[in-house]
Parts: structure tokens; C-alpha cells; sequence
């Protein structure tokens, strides 16, 4: 069990207009109340951030971030989103690092830095995600590749800037595939994930928040809360349905 509040997190990936999103809120603002003891944030497609803020004006309990950013701020860069533009947008959290930025995209462990930094500079939180492939998983290389992402993904950044990130532990196995790390699981990567954080910036380290995301369902996610050093969830597929959103938003 973790002593932070829970972050709840929902990852739309590339889903949901601005057309399709009023229909979704209606339904979630309904059946999920304000909370203080705990954090939700949304990741909508950018173009469809402009709809969901104007939609939360009423509800400053929920937060809102991005997907993804470019490493640099602006310039000839067709295409991209920039760290400037999505603070400037409302964005307050940036996914970095992403499973599909690193395996479909070919996003690199350093590109991955140069986002972290440039979401910092602009005053946004980093939701640096890591994980490893099945192979790695099977090879016995989970640890080694989780703490070699969280490392070079951190690297850019001071003390005190690590102290104000999330993580989030997602196995690429268990992305869209139904098939969930077991609490135990996630608690074994979390510890090594934690253990890192402080080796890196002392005991502050202990207040970052690290989300385990993997199919997450409104079922286990109790389960997944529950577990030592699970701290919140990301979730893809599931926080699609306003109503198993909400549930997981309650849990
Ligand atoms: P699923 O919950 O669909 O497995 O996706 C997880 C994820 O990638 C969240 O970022």
C-alpha cells in the first residue's frame, strides 16, 4: 500500500474527437465526483486538449497532459508538438517515453531526456514511462533495462527536478494485450524503480509517484493499488469507457 495519493492516470492514446468527447464527459463528470485524495489526469490526442479543458472549467479536480512532445521547443518541425505550445495550450503532465513513442516511433533513452528537460523548463510535470519487451522479460533483463531507461530518461535533469516527476512502470507485454503484470509483479520492478529514485536524489525520492500501466482494468485495479509501491495507474483501453473510467477513478 502506498502512503502518496493515488495518481489515476488514462492514456487515450489516439482515440476520441472533439466531437466524440462531450458525449465521454458527459458521462464520466456524472458518474465520477470531485475527490481530493487522489489525482486524475487525462491524456486526450492534442488536438483535442482545447475541447477537454473548456469542458473541465467546472472540474479543476481533473488534470489534463499530452502525449508526447518534440525534444525541441519550436521551429521547422512539420507536425510536432512542442513543450512551449502544450503548456501554453493547458497542458500540466507529458507523457515521455512512451512504449509506442520507443517501439513504434524509435524513440531513443536520450530523446527521452531531452523531452523530460524541456517539459520541466516549461513548467509541466514528466510522466517518464519504462518497461521491458517480453524477449528482455524472458532473458532476465527486466531490471537492467528499466533502470537503464529511468536513468538516461532522468539524466538531464537536477535533484530537484527528479523530485517533481512520475513514473510509470509499463511492461510492453502487458500494453493492450489483456494480459496484466500480477500485483507481485509490479511490486518487484516498483521496489528497483524506488530503490534507483533514491540512490539518485536521496529520500525526497520516496514522494515521486510510480504507476504501473499494463492492462489495467476496472477488475484489477484494486488489486494493483493495493500492491507495495504501486502508487497510481495508467491506463490505456479501459479509460475509454466513461463508465469503467470512473470506476477506476474511484477505486
Ligand atoms: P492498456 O491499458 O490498453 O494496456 O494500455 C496501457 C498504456 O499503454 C497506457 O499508457
Amino acid at each position: 500500500m502506498a502512503h502518496l495519493k493515488p495518481v489515476l492516470a488514462g492514456n487515450w492514446k489516439m482515440n476520441q474527437g472533439p466531437t466524440a468527447v462531450n458525449a465521454y464527459l458527459d458521462a464520466f463528470l456524472a458518474a465520477h465526483a470531485a475527490r481530493t485524495d487522489r489525482t486524475v489526469i487525462m491524456f486526450p490526442p492534442a488536438l483535442t486538449l482545447a475541447t477537454v479543458r473548456s469542458r473541465l472549467k467546472e472540474r479543476p479536480d481533473i488534470r489534463v497532459g499530452v502525449q508526447n512532445v518534440h525534444t525541441e521547443e519550436k521551429g521547422a518541425f512539420t507536425g510536432e508538438n512542442s513543450a512551449l505550445i502544450a503548456a501554453d495550450a493547458g497542458a500540466h503532465f507529458v507523457l515521455v517515453g512512451h512504449s509506442e513513442r520507443r517501439h513504434v516511433f524509435g524513440e531513443t533513452d536520450v530523446e527521452s531526456a531531452k523531452k523530460c528537460a524541456k517539459v520541466v523548463e516549461h513548467g509541466m510535470v514528466p510522466v517518464l514511462c519504462v518497461g521491458e519487451t517480453i524477449e528482455q522479460r524472458e532473458h532476465g533483463d527486466t531490471e537492467q533495462v528499466v533502470l537503464h531507461q529511468l536513468r538516461t530518461g532522468l539524466s538531464m535533469l537536477d535533484h530537484e527536478a527528479v523530485r517533481g516527476v512520475i513514473v510509470a512502470y509499463e511492461p510492453v507485454w502487458a500494453i493492450g494485450t489483456g494480459r496484466t503484470a500480477t500485483p507481485d509483479d509490479a511490486s518487484t520492478v516498483h521496489r528497483v524503480i524506488r530503490a534507483a529514485l533514491v540512490e539518485l536524489v536521496g529520500d525526497g525520492a520516496r514522494d515521486i509517484p510510480i504507476l504501473y500501466g499494463g492492462s489495467v482494468t476496472a477488475t484489477n485495479v484494486k488489486a494493483l493499488l493495493a500492491a507495495d509501491e504501486v502508487d497510481g495507474v495508467l491506463v490505456g483501453g479501459a479509460c475509454l469507457d466513461p463508465a469503467s473510467w470512473a470506476t477506476i477513478c474511484g477505486a
